[in-house]
């Protein structure tokens, strides 16, 4: 018998007591067994990056989870920009799952980091969506190759930490679409996530966890979602309603509490049984899944994911700056590290992703491999408070060395979930550090140790800066490896870094007033808001230094012209033009030269991370399709590419553009524009067709105005109603009735004559 005939069977044997026991847990990290029926229970846990598995028998989230090792942290993951990295990752998570029965892991999160100030942003991929999604995508891919499933989170709009149960995150339809929701539509739609978690907080006013149009319209019948929708950690409110929306699996249980609003409400008649019917059988089809694909064979190596924890990180780490070619190291000359976090690195943030490491590497511990160091602590971990002893050890020891390097960060207090921050800056006495020892010392590095971006009023006074984030519990090796030259730096930044928190675009309206948060910002989120407005950010997205350098020439479209149906090849060059092998994350962006609706200077729609050795050249291509050229257009519910221009960017960072290349893309779906009186001039024209019966219509009218030549005239009628046509001109021929038979021509040609 095949797996749904199975299903409908147990379904039928079901009583409604036991079905709707299955749609929450059993304690915290289970779903419910069902012996009179051999249904077993099945166990999750966090994630992302690493295995959170809490004590099974006791089954309570207060309890120590089992010694794992933990990977770098999403902040991290997608400055790689690399899918085949993080699938690999995903791989050893889910083998780590095997090895320990864990059905799905609780993660990636894709949110999008809308302010740097979200306590949960090391969580999170990017600012980006389209980066975030293929991150995400490539991560679910990995563990679910594995025979594991994952849980897509927090879906969605659970952008800060800040009210996160209470919460409405207000934003619009199309901002919802281009870049929150777009964020996860990927990863649903490429990689198919066993389960998807829905979030805490409230969408325009209704919980995600009772939202059909989140749930059911958009992520089932608009992305074809076929798994699992388990709610957050208490998450659910009405759970009646919750049903009814598409919320399959409550977490953790109600203690039966609210299984028991299930079955009176369908005894009341005011739950049809089909809704329990399809949110147990969806439980019944992940436990399936599950014993399918169970190995009980898989060993868990914690020594080779400690190595290839240290491998992805060093694939990570941004180099910011590298003024005289500070790094890599010289190990011959005397070199002082300085700064707690080399000797106790913060490689993890607080809340339901923190990894019980089974070892910690530091930068200290790795760096006695290749030389001897001077170190000194310079700071108290936890404190802002400048410890004047520790500092006066830290100038002299800095003093005392050719080079200093400062290891800096956010102290975990900072950075958690369950809170926001209040401010991007280093504590105080950090600052001071750096301030005095680059007084003493002219060749100060700075690596820093944090989960979203912070300010750097040291940035001018320093000469390299490397961005490790919170990498792992492998960072000091990965750390040491690149600045002594072992592994060349290739991580670009998934995320802007403003000079000041001020320059954030959702500065005004973050983290909201009461329970509301207004996304006024709209679409212009991080790099899409700092082009716009010309403002200089700190670093930008997609920013990134290498040892070696590399040349970007000879772009080329497969075609000049297309309709958004097609598919359109960007091939380019890269040669690296350096002296040492190299990895360049080549990015691209898309223009579009003119637009009826307000768009983003440049969005990312595809990057390569390519591999060179000096003097070694390769070609690469893109490909873009309807989606890479499209906004969503809410007069028609849908993705819309309007005709006309667009250019190719292709470069090193969002700021950093080397070639430049341009295609004509025609619109396959129709806007029905309804033509009234009240429209404009130019609504009329802002087609071929539209001006040239605008030009007809002008000239049996006979009003003398030449609008290819005229631009002052053109410019007053492209404002100008058409009924207003009647008061503002004291020509005879210019009647209502004359206007409204030109109404009716444009609604029957222009609606019959769309691209
Ligand atoms: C978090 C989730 C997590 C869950 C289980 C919640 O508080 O928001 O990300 O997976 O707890 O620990």
């Amino acid at each position: 018998m095949n797996i749904d005939k199975i299903l409908d069977k147990i379904l039928e044997e079901m009583t409604l007591e036991e079905k709707a026991s299955l749609c929450s847990g059993d304690g915290f990290w289970h779903t419910k067994a069902v012996e009179r029926l051999d249904i077993q229970r099945i166990m999750v846990s966090d994630g992302p990056h690493g295995l959170r598995k809490v004590n099974e028998e006791k089954d309570c989230v207060t309890d120590e989870s089992i010694k794992a090792v933990c990977f770098p942290t999403a902040s991290a993951l997608a400055c790689s920009f690399d899918r085949g990295l993080i699938e690999r990752l995903g791989k050893a998570l889910g083998d780590e799952c095997q090895a320990e029965g864990i059905a799905v892991l609780l993660g990636p999160g894709a949110n999008i980091k809308r302010s740097p100030l979200c306590g949960r942003n090391f969580e999170y991929f990017s600012e980006d969506p389209y980066l975030s999604t293929e991150m995400a995508s490539a991560y679910i891919k990995g563990v679910q190759s594995r025979g594991v499933g994952v849980s897509l989170k927090h879906f969605a709009l659970n952008n800060q930490e800040h009210r996160r149960m209470s919460i409405s995150a207000e934003v619009d339809e199309r901002t919802l679409r281009e870049i929150y929701l777009a964020s996860f539509e990927g990863a649903v739609k490429n990689a198919k996530p066993w389960t998807v978690m829905c979030s805490y907080n409230r969408i325009n006013g209704i919980h995600a966890s009772e939202n059909p149009k989140l749930l059911t319209d958009i992520l089932r019948n608009e992305w074809g979602y076929k798994g699992l929708v388990v709610s957050d950690w208490g998450a659910v409110d009405n759970r009646v309603n919750g049903i009814k929306a598409g919320l399959d699996l409550e977490m953790p249980s109600s203690m039966g509490k609210n299984d028991k609003y299930i079955v009176d409400a369908v005894r009341l008649g005011k739950l049809n049984i089909k809704y329990v019917d399809k949110c147990a059988r969806r439980v019944l089809e992940l436990v399936d899944k599950f014993e399918e694909g169970k190995k009980s064979n898989v060993v868990w190596d914690k020594e080779k994911d400690h190595k290839l924890a240290a491998k992805i990180e060093s694939e990570c780490m941004v180099l910011l700056k590298n003024d005289d070619n500070i790094l890599p190291l010289d190990k011959n000359k005397k070199i002082a590290f300085i700064g707690k976090f080399a000797k106790s690195p913060r490689y993890q943030g607080g809340g339901s992703s923190h990894i019980n490491s089974y070892k910690v590497t530091s930068a200290l511990d790795a760096v006695k491999d290749i030389c001897d160091v001077s170190y000194a602590d310079g700071y108290l971990i936890n404190e802002d408070r400048i410890d004047e002893k520790l500092l006066n050890e830290a100038i002299s020891t800095a003093e005392a060395c050719e080079i200093a390097v400062l290891f800096v960060g956010l102290p975990d207090m900072y950075e958690s979930e369950g809170y926001d921050r209040s401010h991007l800056r280093l504590p105080e006495c950090q600052l001071e550090l750096i301030k005095r020892v680059s007084e003493v010392n002219k060749n100060v590095v700075i690596v820093l140790h944090n989960g979203s971006a912070v300010e750097m009023p040291f940035v001018d006074n320093v000469k390299g800066i490397l961005e490790a984030y919170l990498g792992g519990q492998a960072v000091g090796q990965a750390v040491v490896d690149i600045l002594f030259g072992k592994k060349n730096p290739c991580g670009k930044l998934a995320e802007t870094f403003p000079r000041k928190l001020s320059d954030n675009p959702s500065y005004l309206n973050f983290p909201g007033e009461g329970d509301r948060v207004r996304y006024q910002e709209g679409i212009f989120v991080g790099y899409r808001y700092y082009n716009k407005k010309e403002i200089e950010p700190l670093f930008p997205f997609g920013h990134g230094l290498s040892y070696t350098t590399f040349e970007y020439k000879d772009i080329e479209v497969s075609k000049t012209e297309m309709n958004d149906d097609e598919e359109l090849t960007v091939s380019v060059t890269l040669k690296n033009t350096g002296k040492v092998k190299g990895k360049e994350i080549v990015q691209l962006y898309i223009n579009d030269e003119q637009s009826s609706v307000i768009r983003s200077i440049k969005e990312l729609k595809g990057f390569e991370k390519v591999t060179l050795n000096p003097g070694e050249e390769k070609r690469i291509a893109f490909v873009l399709d309807k989606r890479s050229f499209a906004y969503y257009n809410t007069d028609i519910s849908d993705w819309y590419t309007e005709y006309g221009k667009y250019n190719i960017l292709v470069g090193a960072s969002s700021r950093d553009i080397r070639l430049k290349t341009s295609v004509y893309v025609a619109p396959t779906n129709k806007v029905r524009v309804e033509y009234t009186l009240n429209c404009t001039g130019g609504d009329i024209m802002s087609t071929e067709t539209g001006r040239e019966l605008f030009k007809e219509f002008l000239s049996d009218v006979n009003v003398g105005l030449d609008i290819d030549s005229d631009s002052a005239g053109l410019a007053m009628y492209n404002e100008l109603p058409l009924r207003a046509m009647v008061s503002f001109s004291d020509n005879e021929n210019i009647t209502r009735e004359k206007l409204g038979q030109f109404v009716r021509k444009l609604n029957i040609i222009l609606n019959s004559d769309l691209y």
